[in-house]
């Protein structure tokens, strides 16, 4: 069978750019508004698209007054897209550090039964700061042991959504009998961080368990990602760098005795889209000039937890030193490798460092025509570097219906994206194999 392409629309603010809220041509709605997101799951839906993703921060961050967010909480909105959609996969944000396994379980079992097996889970560790602040914590809990909390909630959980056998619903009314109690079992967990007996109190979802889906790119994320994720976020700034990440988890994928179509990794990608060059060009600077310095000097500071850079010029070349070691940040590790490393390459100023992660946060911006996305696209997913795309439209939702009306027809064309869909679930999007019963 051909390889396709998949592609999942990560919805954010009014758009990914950071001035995005503010410009003219995005949503009019509130971003506290349910029919914001309906509306966009809609339009993914009708362009086909794989799935749609919510991210979450558990803490409100520096920039709450200047900058327009998605407010709402993730798994919430699923609830209300399950019945909104009918055939687009649903996947939300949630932290294995500062929830726990059987509400998390249970939540996302849930919506996989109310969606009919559209659920995806993106797995996080929870890499700001203030999230700790809001949980009973002083400050930062390290990497390697949100790692190690991690790994052991990833145990729980899938215990839990196996213990109940696909068959253990009779529901049979004339004999009294609801479910076999045979085909139930208790978990009786006992770990480092968790104590959790069982069973889930609910059914096993369509899916068996949502997707996982993850982002670590760290060597201990990279692990994790390997043993468990089935789809791998990942912010790159350039095509050999995601061809370097994309040999390296598909070869430890491999060492973990997993199928390599069965971990699909999709780096982002940020496409503004004009009927020509220039004129996605001058929309590029138009958003750029929305945009302040000082929020995006703030922003940097919280991705190196809260490292001071308020004494750099705005205007002078950058170097290495200006940072700290990538290795010694407990926050989002691995994206402060990828800006170390531009920084490295490029020499920018601060303020054109800034201005490049306004448009995505480090994630691959570009501007062009839909010929430009497409062939870019396509020679990223042929030169083993993508097996499709985290879509993150700069502005929502006009850069979101461009997107659908001429970059993907163009696919369709060469025979690497879907006509229909063929599937219902997520895991039938995605082609991935629905886990056996641990029954
Ligand atoms: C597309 C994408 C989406 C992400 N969404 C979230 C999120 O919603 N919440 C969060 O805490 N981290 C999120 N992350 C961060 C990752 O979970 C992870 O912490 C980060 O990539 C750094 O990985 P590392 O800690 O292994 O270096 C996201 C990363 C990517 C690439």
């Amino acid at each position: 069978m051909t390889r396709r392409m998949h592609l999942n629309l990560f919805i954010q603010s009014r758009g990914h750019h950071e001035a995005s809220w503010r410009h003219p041509a995005s949503s009019p709605l509130a971003l506290t508004d349910i029919r914001y997101y309906q509306d966009l799951a809609r339009r993914a839906e009708a362009g086909l698209f794989d799935s749609i993703f919510l991210a979450d921060q558990l803490a409100m961050g520096e920039d709450g007054a200047a900058a327009g967010r998605t407010w709402l909480e993730p798994i919430t909105v699923l609830a209300a897209l399950s019945v909104s959609t009918t055939r687009i996969g649903l996947i939300a944000t949630a932290s294995t550090t500062y929830t726990e396994p059987f509400n998390l379980a249970r939540q996302f079992a849930s919506i996989d039964h109310m969606s009919g097996g559209r659920v995806g889970w993106n797995i996080v560790t929870s890499w700001a700061a203030a999230a700790a602040r809001n949980y009973g914590g002083d400050g930062q809990v390290s990497h390697a042991d949100r790692y190690a909390r991690g790994e052991e909630f990833m145990t729980v959980v899938k215990a839990l959504w196996d213990s109940w056998a696909d068959d253990a619903i009779v529901d049979d009314r004339a004999k009294g009998l609801y479910a076999r109690a045979d085909r139930i079992r208790s978990v009786n967990h006992r770990g480092e961080h968790y104590k959790v007996a069982g069973p889930l109190n609910m059914p096993r979802g369509p899916q068996g368990r949502p997707v996982f889906v993850q982002a670590g790119s760290s060597d201990t994320g990279r692990r994790f990602a390997a043993r468990h994720a089935e789809a791998i976020f990942t912010a790159q700034m350039e095509k050999a760098t995601a061809q370097a990440f994309y040999a390296d988890l598909k070869a430890l994928v491999v060492a973990e005795g997993r199928p390599l179509d069965q971990a699909l990794i999709l780096p982002g990608l940020s496409p503004l889209i004009a009927p020509t060059e220039a004129e996605a060009r001058r929309m590029a600077h138009e958003l750029n000039d929305l945009t302040d310095p000082e929020i995006g000097r703030k922003r940097l500071s919280g991705r190196f937890g809260g490292h001071d850079f308020s004494h750099l010029p705005l205007d002078k070349p950058l170097s290495v030193e200006d940072f700290p070691d990538p290795g010694t940040v407990e926050a989002a590790r691995s994206r402060t490798e990828v800006i170390v490393g531009l920084v490295r390459r490029e020499t920018p100023t601060l303020r054109q460092l800034l201005a490049y992660l306004a448009g995505a946060r480090g994630h691959y911006v570009t501007a062009g025509t839909p010929e430009q996305i497409a062939d870019l696209m396509v020679e990223w997913f042929k030169d083993a570097a993508a097996d499709g795309f985290n879509v993150m439209p700069p502005l929502l939702p006009s850069m979101l219906d461009v997107f659908v009306a001429e970059v993907i027809p163009i696919l369709q064309r060469r025979g690497l994206f879907r006509t229909a869909y063929e599937g219902q679930t997520l895991r039938d999007h995605y082609g991935l194999a629905r886990p056996a019963s641990a029954f």
